[in-house]
């Protein structure tokens, strides 16, 4: 199977997590594509979502389904999205779109983060994957200075401007061995907005695409 073969075996799996009558966490990606196209089938059944990202907003729309504010909502059950790399211990590294900050504050409120992605994502040290780190424009040189003490080689992502008006720094040579003292370090420098750890709050649920088929873990 190809790799996105497999990113969409786990989107199609991931609809069962979803229950009626509800408000789905709706994150960002070509995994979670495949998992809005699966949504669509069962738009009727649910009340709408909440979408981590312009692009996610514009593809649930174009199905006709709604997507609600975060203000508005009190509660989500569960928020699904991919990564860009997890471990056994459900600490990702994501942000490779540039989502993170949005994807962060919807996982902090749903009650379930359940994972949707393919096997290569899996690794046992994460920071393979570049680290992405969200930052106020003006504080750029500083923060890319700052990551430098803490052994990162930041790299400015050229012409990406996040949802959120900022811009995105991707560290790379990070072995990141302690994720959420890592996650910690990284956010208490000023200007950043956030890093895309999710160690902190990981996943509660990863749904796995291997050749084999989809494994829960
Ligand atoms: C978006 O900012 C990311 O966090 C994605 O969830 C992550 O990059 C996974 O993307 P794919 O599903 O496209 O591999």
């Amino acid at each position: 199977m190809t790799q996105d073969e497999l990113k969409k075996a786990v989107g199609q799996a991931a609809v069962k997590y979803v229950k009626p009558d509800t408000i789905v966490g709706v994150g960002t990606g070509s995994t979670v594509n495949h998992f809005i196209d699966a949504l669509a089938e069962m738009k009727d059944q649910i009340i709408g979502a909440v979408s981590s990202s312009e692009q996610s907003t514009e593809k649930l729309k174009s199905y006709g389904i709604e997507v609600f504010d975060l203000n508005s909502v009190d509660q989500l059950d569960v928020y699904i999205d991919g990564a860009d790399e997890i471990t056994p211990h459900m600490a990702m590294i994501k942000g490779g779109g540039a989502a993170l900050t949005r994807e962060k504050i919807v996982a902090a409120v749903a009650k379930e983060f359940i994972c949707i992605a393919d096997s290569s994502k899996r690794v046992d040290v994460l920071g393979n994957f570049p680290l992405p780190v969200e930052v106020i424009p003006m504080a750029r040189s500083y923060v890319a200075r700052e990551i430098v003490k803490l052994g990162g080689d930041p790299v400015y992502r050229q012409g990406v401007v996040t949802d959120n008006g900022n811009v995105i720094l991707d560290v790379h040579n990070m072995k990141i061995l302690d994720p959420k003292a890592m996650e910690e370090k990284i956010n208490a420098i000023v200007g950043v907005v956030t890093n895309g750890l999710f160690a902190c709050r990981g996943a509660d649920k990863l749904l796995l695409g291997t050749s084999n088929g989809v494994e829960t873990y």
